[in-house]
């Protein structure tokens, strides 16, 4: 099974080259990103979105940074990259794979004594970051894929597949490498207010490959557990922090939810994307705007003056979560936070 490639820097273009996720599923189109604004803006209006495609964009965001800022002054050049690269890491606050794959290629940035030799080391270093994640989907696909039954019904939020990562996936991850091994694999994609990850991207990339997809509201997740519908929950994560998981708003409910109706929950998710040094209250949760609230469809569905609140994210505490489905094998609460730490460094130094 071949999936899309979500981000990809093109060598001949000198640009970074994305799939617009905004356009999904009524058109696929590339955009090409040639500049640090145009890529910034397409992290924040979502044409590339999910943790690890973000960590990604953020690796490819330096080298390409290093490419387009003129060669004259070196000192001026490296001033130039650090203000391009914090304005990447800065561009949505609460995926840390955003920070860590600029911060990864920074470092490499900084044993530059050139800009020659800079622009050489950010690229390989940014590739580097887009072949790794995609080792790391199949590794923690196949990990996954272990432990689903036979033959089962998924309850998954938002999208965390090929279009979330350089390829592949990670909860969706699980679900194809199952479905590569042999079970049968049927998929309840929660629709996810208020852009419709759920609907518009999980449902196109599920139904691209051939695998059993349906789509259901959010509030119906509850009843079809109590029903018997659902064998197991895999979501993706922001962020895994030492108490909590961060992910697509509606998440928390969906772990609680499963816990009283002893299903159990999953989170998939590379290293990359844990967070040793912080705890839920040391993060910043993206609240977005009001229109992607208050309107479906370009029609007004709230009253003018009442005020809406959007956070794109929340908290499931880690005593909700059955296991975190990483490259190096599923790892169960409470985590030993020490070999992560060991195991994060020796597969990015
Ligand atoms: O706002 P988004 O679409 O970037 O949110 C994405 C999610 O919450 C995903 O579940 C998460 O990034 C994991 S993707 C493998």
């Amino acid at each position: 099974m071949k999936t899309v490639e979500t981000i990809s820097w093109d060598e001949a273009d000198q640009a970074v080259h994305l799939i617009d996720q905004t356009r999904l599923p009524g058109a696929y189109r590339n955009v090409r990103c040639a500049s640090v604004d145009r890529l910034v803006r397409a992290i924040q209006r979502l044409e590339v979105r999910g943790a690890p495609a973000l960590g990604v964009a953020g690796a490819l965001g330096v080298a390409l940074a290093a490419r387009k800022i003129p060669d004259k002054d070196f000192r001026n050049f490296s001033e130039k990259l650090s203000a391009d690269a914090e304005r990447l890491r800065n561009a949505r606050p609460t995926a840390v794979n955003l920070s860590w794959g600029v911060d990864r290629v920074m470092a490499k940035a900084g044993k530059g004594l050139s800009v020659k030799e800079v622009r050489e080391l950010t690229l390989s270093e940014a590739l580097a970051v887009a072949e790794e994640d995609a080792r790391s989907c199949h590794a923690l696909g196949a990990a996954g894929a272990a432990i689903l039954p036979d033959q089962c019904t998924v309850l998954t939020h938002c999208n965390a597949g090929a279009l979330a990562c350089k390829e592949w996936g990670t909860a969706l991850g699980v679900v194809r490498s199952a479905v590569e091994a042999g079970k049968k694999v049927r998929v309840i994609a929660c629709e996810t207010r208020p852009l419709l990850q759920g609907a518009r991207l999980t449902a196109w990339e599920l139904q691209r490959d051939g695998i059993d997809v349906t789509v259901v509201p959010d509030s119906s997740a509850a009843y079809l557990m109590r029903l018997g519908m659902i064998d197991v929950v895999v979501v993706g994560a922001d962020r895994v922090t030492r108490d909590v998981v961060f992910n697509k708003i509606g998440t928390y409910m969906h772990a609680i939810c499963a816990m009283h109706h002893k299903i159990p929950f999953y989170v998939a998710a590379p290293l990359s994307t844990f967070d040793p040094d912080r705890t839920e209250r040391e993060v910043e949760v993206e609240q977005r705007g009001r229109d992607e609230v208050a309107t479906f469809g370009g029609v007004e569905t709230v009253p003018h003056g009442v005020p809406v609140l959007n956070y794109g994210f929340d908290a499931t505490p880690l005593s909700l979560v059955r296991g975190i489905v990483t490259e190096i094998g599923v790892l169960a609460p409470p985590l030993d936070w020490d070999l992560v730490v060991k195991e994060r460094e020796r597969h990015s130094p």
